[in-house]
């Protein structure tokens, strides 16, 4: 009798071990068909090149669309706190607009972001000239930036994240930039709602690289309304003070008592409109801040907030600087994806960098890549909400 109960006790603990084993191959399963890559046609260039957009997707519902013009992100997809998922970020329906009159939407940003006084700067005794083209300086790698050319992508999916490998070949000289840089920049949406950003860069001859993502965000969803209403925090104890041309004096400047300071989450209308001479020349934020712990690696250095919402955006990177924009140059003449503008400060970027001009300022961390060397930096990109 007992021996029989016994028979029947095994052949139920191993009936419930297999039910387990197939619930969790089903919900794997589930996962794997969520987690997935789309792709479609977006539009040509006016050089007549086909434009492919994906959509990387997670098993919660977070959709990021790149494409593969300037790596740039079209669309980012993330829940509000009732579970709504919304575009949250600037740019174009059409191809011919990120052409013609984009101020950098969602691009990647390449070979040097940010910029670099009179667009010159010296490198081994040889001085290199790169084209002017904001007032005198040099911005956002010149005419023909990494934000308008066209990479090569590989798609690659697994249970838990999907990553787009976008790769594109830079030539000696390329907008006046020595060394033949192969450039690799990997975006990676994960289960855990990140997109983790990883560039990579090899040269054949010395040459310098700060590159970074130039995505507008406005959590709130309503992409005509301003973001003055974010919470921000920036993890930096100072940051670069400017000239009236937002190149930076090369003075480190502490944030304490100034409307600099985001140590501690504070909203972006708060002191915007302070008297204030950096503010004037920024026409309000638009400023690197020098981020703490730098010896850390990855690690957090800021957030949004936006209260409307509920969506929080959480930063964490290697880099050392961080370029806090809020769209100042924004002013209403360009339309917005939904029909409406983009009107005065109704996105703002949080671009993680090394500071602006450090080619010509020796005492910034160097920007300079040398062969044999491997640039390889990473920032990621955390929604959640509250
Ligand atoms: C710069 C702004 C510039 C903008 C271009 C930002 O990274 O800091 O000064 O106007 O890019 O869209």
């Amino acid at each position: 009798m007992s021996s029989i109960f016994g028979y029947m006790k095994n052949i139920y603990v191993l009936v419930l071990i297999l039910t387990v084993i197939s619930c969790e191959n089903i919900k794997k399963k589930k996962n794997m068909s969520l987690v997935n890559i789309e792709k479609e046609f977006f539009g040509k260039t006016s050089d007549g090149t086909d434009v492919s957009q994906y959509t990387l997707k997670n098993s919660n519902g977070m959709h990021v669309s790149v494409i593969n013009y300037g790596g740039i992100i079209t669309s980012w997809k993330a829940k509000d706190r009732d579970g709504n998922y919304k575009d949250i970020v600037l740019g174009f329906n059409d191809l011919s607009e990120y052409e013609s009159s984009s101020p950098y939407f969602g691009a990647l940003i390449g070979r040097y972001g940010n910029r670099i006084k009179e667009g010159k700067f010296n490198l081994d005794g040889v001085e290199y000239t790169l084209a002017v083209n904001n007032g005198e300086n040099h911005l956002h790698g010149g005419l023909k930036g990494f934000d308008k050319v066209i990479w090569d992508i590989e798609e690659d999916v697994n249970e838990s994240s999907a990553s787009l490998v976008l790769s594109y070949l830079s030539n000696d000289m390329e907008e006046g930039y020595p060394g033949n840089l192969d450039v690799k920049v990997t975006y990676t949406l994960s289960n855990n709602d990140e997109l983790k950003v990883r560039y990579e860069a090899e040269t054949d001859r010395s040459t310098v690289i700060n590159l970074t993502q130039h995505t507008y965000f406005n959590l709130s969803a309503d992409l005509s309304r301003h973001i003055l209403d974010h919470q921000i925090t920036i993890y930096a104890d100072s940051f670069l003070p400017i000239d009236s041309t937002l190149i930076p004096t090369g003075e480190l400047k502490d944030v304490e008592g100034t409307p600099f300071d985001f140590r501690e989450l504070k909203r972006v209308g708060d002191d915007i409109n302070e008297s204030d001479r950096q503010l004037t020349f920024g026409n309000g934020y638009d400023h690197c801040w020098v981020l703490n712990n730098q010896d850390e690696g990855i690690r957090f250095v800021a957030s949004a907030y936006d209260p409307l919402s509920g969506r929080l955006l959480e930063i964490f990177s290697d880099q050392p600087g961080l370029q806090f924009y809020t769209g100042n140059f924004l002013d209403g003449t360009i339309k917005s994806k939904n029909d409406g503008i983009y009107d005065f400060r109704s996105g703002f970027c949080l671009e993680t960098q090394h500071y602006p001009n450090s080619p010509n300022e020796k005492s910034f961390p160097s920007v300079i890549l040398n062969p044999g060397e491997k640039y390889d930096t990473e920032t990621i990109f955390r929604f959640s909400t509250r």
